[in-house]
């Protein structure tokens, strides 16, 4: 359920085990640094977000640690072991796990064909098939629509494809890039909660950037604002939903009324 996150699954951070790390991380474009100083920790079984508007890194801090760009400076560490820039395939199999930004299914390739695509490092055929019957308890439509190709489906219906595709690996780290992108709110709403149910449920750790700080905030334990490559600020949700800057430039809420009345405007831009 979206908004158990301020408690969490991880009650004491500090004692949980970090399962990623980034030291420094600095990655680029030719001579465009998208990415600077970039430090930060997920715990086990944690749904830690990065915040941060368009254009602010987000999409390139994932593409670093997924082994899809190089950085130039930092390290990258994983359940204990160096990653940084090793192939993505290697990092797939340890089960760290990429959900794109836009997506990115198979559009000719059935929905079942898609989600096979997603197991298909793995040998272990009975446990393939229980994790389809799991992705499809999570999200039925997936199923009545499983001979159809993926290219037909609605924007929601492809992110929830998206991310089944991911649980197919069976992942212990997920990273998840804007899966609110394009969607409507209520949409939005449907996917947070089955991303949160997952985390709780099967206690898949999950790394998640967002643009919409509402929802992101709501499910997540823990929280890093991104702005220009940079990490400006770090704290739980419960706490980072309580500053007057988040609020104000991320939540959209404005603190309004004269002569000192305090009064809490929200934007129509959210929810
Ligand atoms: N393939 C690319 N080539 C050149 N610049 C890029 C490329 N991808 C992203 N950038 C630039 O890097 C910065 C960060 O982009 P990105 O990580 O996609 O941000 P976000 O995901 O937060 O929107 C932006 O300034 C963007 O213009
Ligand atoms: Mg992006």
């Amino acid at each position: 359920m979206v908004g158990a996150g301020a408690e969490g699954a991880v009650a004491d951070r500090s004692a949980a085990e970090t399962i990623l790390r980034l030291a420094n991380v600095e990655s680029a474009y030719g001579p465009i640094k998208a990415i600077r100083g970039v430090s930060l920790a997920v715990r086990t079984g944690e749904i830690v977000t990065v915040l941060g508007s368009n254009g602010a890194g987000k999409t390139t801090i994932l593409k670093t640690i997924s082994g899809i760009i190089d950085p130039r400076k930092g390290s990258v560490e994983y359940a204990g072991e160096a990653i940084t820039a090793l192939d993505p395939s290697l990092i797939v199999r340890k089960g760290l796990v990429h959900v794109p930004e836009g997506r990115e299914v198979f559009p000719l390739l059935s929905v079942h064909d898609n989600l096979l695509m997603g197991a298909y490092t793995r040998t272990d055929r009975d446990a393939v098939a229980r994790d389809m019957e799991m992705v499809f308890g999570y999200f039925p439509i997936l199923e009545e629509r499983q001979r159809q190709q993926a290219g037909l489906l609605s924007g929601g219906q492809q992110q929830m494809l998206a991310i089944s595709r991911a649980l197919m690996a069976d992942p212990r780290l997920m990273l998840l890039d804007e899966p609110s992108l394009g969607l409507s709110p209520k949409l939005t709403k449907e996917i947070f909660e089955i991303v949160v149910r997952i985390n709780r449920e099967r206690g898949t750790t999950m790394l998640l950037v967002e643009q919409n700080a509402n929802m992101a905030l709501n499910a997540a334990d823990h929280g890093y604002v991104l702005e220009n490559g940079r990490i400006v600020m770090e704290d739980s949700c419960a706490r980072l939903r309580e500053k007057e800057d988040i609020r104000e430039f991320y939540l959209g809420m404005k603190e309004a009324g004269a002569r000192g009345e305090r009064r809490w405007k929200k934007k129509k831009t959210w929810r």
